[in-house]
């Protein structure tokens, strides 16, 4: 990758004349099925360009109550752009039951923000759904001309588990956001998708956000370094996940649970007031997790830097902690 970063060929993005942007944007749109892509710094860059892009001030986007967008992102399309959050229940599998759309989709009453979007995320907390699940979400929310956009940070993890094409997840989605970084590796980026005249209003708030960025090829090199090479191999990592889950399945102390782990992530449950201190003691080993005051549940995740040999290391080291 930083082969790839140390080749590209670059100009100016803000002029749409860097040519290693604009293949990204390119292969990424062919890629996912859609007319055109546009490259951001971040994925919460490109939801809140999406958000912003489909919705008015005073409108309102559906989304699940643990969706990223809504819990993760500053509230970002609220503080920007004057635009709600009608938020739903999230389902074991990060997903949305559709009759929820039907009763929080606003009647045309000068009482409520007006209904204009939907916002999915696959996978959620490591979580997959299925092509027919999202597209049945995306039906639903359409009959009442929702736009549907999809918060793919982690798209790839889910097509690759089910072994779909990512066009078959987003035949009926209107927008998509995907990560360059996290598990895909590049070390910063993601693609926005969409219809053209979608993609040039995004265009249009990512400058208004300060996201342009002139020599950006040298980013995009990694996406498309990324996006050639790094997608199929996400398969380890959701082998070495389950390597994780079933290491500390056998530690007194540790609870996970593995039947929820369907890709990259690992949650794993401590007892009370032991995961800061977990923490504090792997961090002497140059060993770093995240863990929250009051929150004994910690988020792991596997992935291109975190193999086999990283997991031995680990799962012997929580044994040496809580034994
Ligand atoms: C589901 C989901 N969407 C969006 C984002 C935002 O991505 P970024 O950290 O690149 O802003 C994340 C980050 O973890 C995420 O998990």
């Amino acid at each position: 990758m930083k082969a790839a970063i140390a080749a590209a060929k670059l100009g100016d993005d803000v002029y749409g004349d860097d040519p290693s942007v604009n293949a990204l944007q390119e292969k990424s749109a062919t890629l996912l099925g859609k007319d055109a892509a546009l490259f951001m710094s971040s994925g919460t860059q490109s939801n809140l360009c999406a958000m912003l892009a489909h919705c008015q001030r005073g409108e309102e986007i559906l989304c699940g109550d643990t969706y990223h967008v809504f819990c993760d992102e500053a509230g970002g399309a609220s503080v920007l752009g004057g635009v709600m959050f009608s938020p739903m229940p999230t389902n074991e599998n990060g997903g949305l039951n559709p009759d929820d759309i039907d009763k929080n989709v606003k009647p045309d009453d000068a009482h409520y923000a007006i209904s204009k979007m939907l916002s999915l995320e696959n996978t959620n907390k490591g979580n997959t759904q299925s092509v027919e699940e999202i597209t049945n979400l995306a039906n639903r929310a359409h009959k009442y001309n929702l736009m549907v956009h999809l918060d793919g940070a982690r798209l790839m993890n889910a097509t690759v588990k089910l072994g779909v094409n990512p066009k078959d997840m987003l035949a009926e989605i209107d927008s998509v956001s995907l990560c360059l970084s996290k598990g895909l590796g590049a070390p910063a980026g993601s693609i926005l998708a969409g219809p053209e005249k979608f993609i040039k209003r995004a265009h249009r708030i990512r400058k208004l956000l300060g996201g342009g960025m002139r020599q950006a090829g040298l980013l995009a090199a990694a996406g498309t370094y990324a996006l050639d090479n790094n997608i199929q191999r996400l398969a380890e990592d959701h082998k070495n996940a389950i390597k994780l889950a079933e290491g500390l399945s056998l530690i007194k102390g540790i609870n996970v649970n593995l039947e929820k782990v369907n890709t990259n992530m690992v949650y794993a449950s401590f007892e009370q007031g032991t995961a800061l201190k977990l923490r504090k003691h792997l961090a002497s080993k140059n060993i770093y997790i995240s863990a929250y005051l009051g929150d004994d549940t910690v988020r792991l995740v596997t992935h291109l830097d975190c193999r086999e040999p990283e997991i031995d290391l680990f799962i012997s080291e929580l044994k040496s902690f809580l034994n």
